[in-house]
């Protein structure tokens, strides 16, 4: 992608001036972004993925006219067979699905849009349907999105971030729902129109006229205190027998109830020593963004032997790099050289040519197959170049929305 060539999806800013003058700045409303784009999927397959276990999805629905009273909004977490659906006709309910792109490969191939955020930023892609007068009501996410209008007409009305107070929620509400929302921007979306909200701008969206389908394109950043205690755990995995605190030399004690100083300088230690590798903090972050989400299983060989071919990431595969490491599913691997040039361009563009396979090093190919065992990647017919057409694209546990 050439993220410096304007671009009709945001608005004919390039990618570059997006991410300068918006992203996590300011809204960006786009009209026909994407005049082309077509539902993921028809709606009686959406209702269908909703019914399965493994796929995260959500009824939501108002009672009663009174939106400021929680107790109106009700929400009724997933598998949802159809019978647990209102008729279409019921104005004011909405289903969401997280995670299509873990499901439907169109919805997979709409994120190649938005590859020029790195990938280890990107959540999922949620759909919601809403029947007329449907909607979640107003709520702040943590979250950068594009709401992607693809069917049917949706009013946004949109408030800048509270400033110094955390924002109060709406009581007895399931959802968390603003109790003060003082919207300063409106807009009715058409199919093909686009909005991009940076986190925690208050906003609310309603289907108009009708039935109403949206894709929400989210991307996550970690909260600090989190990332540190994952990063913490994982770089704490001790491999051999546990070091023990001793303390031959403690003296008795007439003041039992204080902290010896020796164990306090253990505990130091103890840290200290995880960070002595200057490499166990890159490779513990990596681990930790490439995890896959809790809800994604993969499907192991199908036991065809390797042909050679061309290879594809798994749309469920989360891959990155960084200067000596190679991620892939929370897990990495030290690559140098010509194999981490490859394994490079496998997680940039999701695909390695024949070509390009038949370049890696004995040590690497056999890795990349036991990916393939793994069911990480697959072996396709054939691929070209790497580019980023959109047709060869084949195909975690947070939740956005009042999250
Ligand atoms: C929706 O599409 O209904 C909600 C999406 C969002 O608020 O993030
Ligand atoms: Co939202």
């Amino acid at each position: 992608m050439d993220v410096n060539a304007a671009t009709h999806l945001l608005g004919g800013l390039s990618p570059a001036a997006f991410m300068r003058r918006h992203w996590q700045k300011k809204p960006l409303l786009v009209r026909q972004a994407w005049p082309e784009v077509a539902p993921p999927l028809p709606r009686p397959q959406l209702f269908e993925l909703a019914a399965q276990e493994g796929v995260e999805s959500r009824l939501v629905q108002r009672r009663g006219r009174d939106a400021a009273d929680g107790r109106a909004w009700q929400v009724r977490p997933g598998p949802l067979p159809r019978r647990a659906l209102p008729p279409l006709s019921r104005a004011g309910w909405t289903l969401l699905v997280q995670g299509l792109d873990l499901h439907v490969p169109a919805a997979r191939a709409m994120l190649e849009r938005f590859r020029f955020v790195p990938d280890v930023r990107l959540d999922d892609l949620m759909v919601s349907w809403a029947s007329d007068g449907g909607g979640v009501g107003p709520h702040v996410d943590s979250y950068d999105v594009f709401l992607i209008q693809v069917q049917g007409r949706r009013r946004w009305r949109v408030a800048p971030p509270a400033r110094g107070a955390e924002p109060t929620c709406l009581e007895g509400a399931p959802l968390k729902l603003l109790r003060h929302f003082a919207p300063t921007l409106e807009w009715v979306l058409e199919p093909g129109d686009m909005l991009y909200l940076p986190p925690n701008w208050g906003h609310d969206g309603t289907a108009v006229g009708g039935e109403c389908m949206t894709c929400s394109v989210g991307f996550r950043a970690p909260a600090a205190g989190e990332l540190a205690r994952e990063l913490l755990l994982r770089l704490s995995e001790e491999d051999g027998a546990p070091t023990l605190y001793r303390d031959a030399g403690q003296p008795a004690t007439t003041q039992p109830g204080a902290v010896p100083p020796a164990l306090t300088a253990f505990a130091r230690q103890a840290l200290e020593r995880h960070l002595a590798d200057p490499l166990a903090l890159p490779r513990a972050l990596g681990e930790i963004l490439t995890e896959p989400k809790p809800s994604v299983w993969f499907d192991g060989r199908d036991g065809a032997p390797a042909t050679g071919a061309a290879l594809q990431l798994d749309p469920r595969t989360r891959m990155a790099y960084d200067e000596r490491h190679v991620f892939i599913n929370g897990e990495s691997f030290v690559a140098a050289g010509r194999d981490a040039r490859l394994m490079r361009g496998l997680a940039d563009d999701r695909r390695l040519t024949a070509q390009q396979r038949r370049c890696l090093s004995a040590g690497a190919a056999e890795l990349l197959e036991d990916w393939r065992s793994a069911g990480w990647l697959h072996e396709v017919a054939a691929v070209s170049a790497p580019g980023r057409s959109q047709a060869l694209i084949p195909e975690r546990a947070a939740r956005r929305v009042a999250r």
